[in-house]
């Protein structure tokens, strides 16, 4: 298979690479970036020593640059990771997200329809479906609850996925769906919560947690979320949606204080701050589909994933000192600084 990742350069998309580069040594992948703040080449160094990869810069909004692309590789299968991630980035400058979530997935449909018989893989995520009470454990996310959306982030991911369910269903580009919970690992960019919380206590600073810490979030290991695309891309039916998530709600304070005692630091460093807009509560995913249909269940516990991500941390400094020491440091101000 030639495969195209978009958004590799990122957290989950370059984790799915090396997963995928591993686990079929025969397949040609090759990674469209922009680069934004969010991307980070160094992240890809080990890939691009493999012959059968390839990084190719790119904004998926570009259609020519898009079409050309797909040209010269004729591929096989998209999986598009690209997107503007960020809740509280979307909250102070929703446009971006529009455009790269919108209408980057609009060029990438298009080219999966001109160039024909192309496998289209979303990911997309759980936020879609908006949030659930604190007071009602039984209710879960599944595939067929409401979309309902509360930041600019998930409403750009949730007509994205409406345009994929459109292109199937108009034009019959087989088309699949991921919606994932939170996940955690690796390369994750140092803005949310799990490198953040790890990074500041490694440094001794403040830990803002947002409102009282009691929003809860179903974390699941990257690499298991991995598992799940390449399990939907090889069997999958066109036209579905699976949902992806590991029955590991924690909320954020426990989060916050399991990371604490890893690294033995002090509760006293946290520090609760004005509550992002709109926050979402609770995200619980029913999972029972993709487990029936594709035999996927989450491998990693929270008590082993923790653990191994705040090694990897600790091991790669120099991978996330260079992105905090740069434009990071006025974000984080921007962010937190009298909060
Ligand atoms: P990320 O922010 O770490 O990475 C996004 C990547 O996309 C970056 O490399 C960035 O440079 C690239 N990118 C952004 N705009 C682009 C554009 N216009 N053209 C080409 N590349 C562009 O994101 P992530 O956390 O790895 O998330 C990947 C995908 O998974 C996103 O679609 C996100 O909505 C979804 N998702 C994330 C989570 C999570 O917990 N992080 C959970 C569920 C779903
Ligand atoms: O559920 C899947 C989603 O998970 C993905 O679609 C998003 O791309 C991804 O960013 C993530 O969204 P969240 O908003 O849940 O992740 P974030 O790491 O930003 O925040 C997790 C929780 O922690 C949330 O309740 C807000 C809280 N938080 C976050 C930060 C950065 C804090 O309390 N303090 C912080 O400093």
């Amino acid at each position: 298979m030639n495969i195209l990742v978009t958004g590799g350069a990122g957290f989950i998309g370059s984790n799915f690479i090396y997963y995928m580069l591993q686990k079929h040594p025969q397949y040609r992948i090759v990674c469209i970036d922009k680069l934004t703040y969010a991307g980070n080449l160094e992240t890809l160094r080990k890939a691009m020593e493999n012959e059968n990869f390839r990084f190719f810069k790119g904004d998926i909004t570009d259609r020519k640059a898009v079409y050309g692309l797909f040209e010269e590789e004729g591929f096989d299968a998209v999986v598009n990771f690209a997107a503007e991630s960020h809740v509280d980035r979307s909250i102070e400058e929703p446009e971006v997200f529009l455009r790269t979530n919108i209408l980057g997935t609009q060029v990438l449909l298009d080219a999966a329809k001109k160039y024909g018989n192309i496998r289209y893989h979303q990911v997309s995520t759980d936020e879609v479906y908006g949030d659930l009470p604190l007071d009602r454990p039984d209710l879960f996310f599944t595939e067929e609850t409401p979309i309902h959306t509360s930041s600019p982030y998930s409403a750009s991911k949730a007509s994205a996925d409406l345009l994929c369910m459109a292109y199937y269903r108009t034009y019959g580009v087989p088309v699949t769906i991921s919606r994932c919970s939170n996940n955690y690992g690796p390369y994750h960019f140092p803005e949310k919560l799990i490198p953040l919380m790890i990074i500041n206590a490694l440094h001794k600073k403040e830990l803002p947690v947002y409102g009282e810490g009691l929003n809860v979030r179903d974390w699941l290991y990257v690499e298991d979320h991995c598992k799940a695309i390449d399990l939907i891309l090889h069997g999958g039916r066109p036209g579905e949606v699976y949902n992806v998530g590991g029955h590991n709600e924690k909320t954020n304070i426990e989060v916050v204080k399991k990371i604490i005692s890893i690294l033995g630091r002090d509760e006293s460093l946290i520090k609760y701050v004005t509550d992002r807009p709109g926050h979402d509560m609770r995200y619980a995913i029913d999972p029972t589909k993709i487990t029936n249909e594709l035999g996927w269940y989450p491998e990693t516990t929270f008590e082993e994933g923790i653990k191994k991500t705040v090694d990897w941390y600790l091991s790669n400094k120099h991978w996330w000192e260079s992105i905090v020491n740069g434009e990071y440091m006025n974000y984080y101000e921007r962010m937190y600084s009298g909060r």
